[in-house]
């Protein structure tokens, strides 16, 4: 048997129609915020992503799902979406066309991760991405946004953890500063993590080893204690903003992100709901990512959320069947054309669902599927149809049923 990729799902209606609602949810949201939908290729060049998302992260040394085209040039399956949306900025110009640029998109990402509860191989994001404004206002709309979208699914015991990173000129310091401060402590890093210090110092941040968190915690510097008053200031207002919207948040020194395109201001949005893998999204400024891709010098600011965890938060159970309005019954293998017209009259008439056994089953079993449906009225064609052209319309929530002329049977929903 031939079977799913690991890390891969199938979704069935049973979960698709959750999806699709969470969608139209979503997508009202979006739009209601002022932000227009983006979609861009699942594939680009290898090149996008080591360029923005960083040679050193996680992400680009080990998790990509990367190969030749048989031109030889190096293809990757998106990791992300932040870099594949800036490309498009950049390569459309759009600075020239609007001052601001709000998107947001939904689709499918890939990275090579372990999978566990919460982490998969092909998994799902939405996000937005505002491009044009360098304002804490901005950084505060987007992370209010975040934190909203969840409040309207109703998810629970929700944080936010917000800290600023600085300019990128910093950068270098802090990072051989940290360095040496963990370095000390050689002996109970493992060769990952030594390796990690090495290339890209600021992971050690995010560790998830308690006694590593613990030496970082007493002795790593504070990057706070790094950044210009410039900075301080703009992550201040960012603070204010989010405290008159009502928006909770704690400041986290430690919240550094695992993509190296960030400055200033970044986010995530927890719940504890989700256990080992707590974020439900993760975002912030990155305002030298549209110069670097070969834009101009345009400051941008956004976050992704995985749909995956953020169903799991809903605690959706998954349970919901295909649901009718009108179940048409028949038990006269004569009337199987009818039925389809019927079932076609009605819906171009009335814009209803209308679903037709075609299992040829018997009176008692179809009436079954009609109710597993939640089928409001079912129609049931038999041997009067044929001999006195009525048909039966059985309410199946009164349990009521009555005979009617078969070419009333739109007026007769109409009444209804
Ligand atoms: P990220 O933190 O790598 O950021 O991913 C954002 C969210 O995607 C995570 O918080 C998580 O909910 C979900 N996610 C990531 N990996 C997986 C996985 N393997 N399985 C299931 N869910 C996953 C970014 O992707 C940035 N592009 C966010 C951003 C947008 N920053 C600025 N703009």
């Amino acid at each position: 048997m031939i079977k799913n990729i690991k890390g891969t799902k199938d979704l069935l209606p049973n979960s698709t129609y959750d999806l699709q609602d969470i969608e139209n949810h979503l997508i009202r949201f979006l739009h209601i915020h002022g932000y227009g939908e983006i979609r861009t290729p699942i594939f680009e060049t290898t090149e996008l992503f080591s360029r923005s998302v960083g040679e050193n992260t996680d992400i680009v040394n080990k998790e990509m799902y990367t190969w030749e085209d048989q031109n030889g040039q190096s293809l990757t399956l998106r990791p992300e979406m932040t870099a594949s949306v800036v490309r498009a900025y950049v390569q459309k110009q759009i600075w020239k066309i609007e001052p601001i640029s709000k998107f947001y998109y939904i689709g499918p990402l890939f990275r090579r991760e372990r999978p566990q509860k919460g982490r998969l191989r092909q998994f799902h994001q939405f996000g937005i991405e505002a491009i044009g404004s360098q304002n804490p206002e901005q950084d505060a709309e987007v992370i209010s946004i975040a934190y909203n979208i969840y409040k309207m699914f109703g998810v629970e015991d929700l944080s936010i953890k917000v800290n600023s990173l600085g300019s990128n000129n910093i950068r270098e310091k802090f990072a051989k500063d940290l360095k040496n401060s963990i370095l000390k402590f050689k002996s109970v890093l493992s060769e990952s993590e030594l390796y990690r210090l090495e290339k890209n110092p600021l992971r050690i941040l995010d560790t998830k080893n308690n006694e590593i968190k613990k030496i970082i915690r007493d002795n790593a510097p504070n990057i706070s204690d790094y950044i210009s008053t410039e900075d301080k200031n703009h992550f201040k207002s960012v603070l204010e903003i989010l405290d008159d919207m009502g928006i909770p948040y704690t400041h986290d020194d430690f919240l550094v992100r695992g993509l190296d395109y960030y400055n200033k201001t970044v986010f995530e949005v927890i719940s504890n709901k989700l256990g080992g893998q707590d974020a439900l999204c993760g975002g912030g400024r990155y305002d030298k990512l549209i110069s670097q891709l070969g834009g101009s010098d345009i400051p941008a600011m956004g976050f992704a959320a995985g749909v995956e965890r953020l169903m799991i938060a809903m605690n959706l159970e998954h349970n919901q069947t295909t649901n009718t309005d009108i179940y048409i019954v028949n038990t006269e293998s004569s009337l199987i054309s009818q039925a389809m017209i019927i079932a076609d009259d009605i819906r171009k008439n009335l814009g209803v669902a209308v679903y037709v056994d075609t299992l040829r089953r018997s009176l008692k079993s179809q009436l079954r599927h009609a109710n597993k449906m939640n089928s409001k009225f079912s129609i049931i064609l038999d041997s009067n149809t044929s001999n006195e052209n009525t048909v039966s319309i059985k309410s199946m929530e009164e349990n009521t049923q009555e005979e009617i002329d078969i070419n009333n049977i739109i007026s007769y929903f109409e009444s209804k």
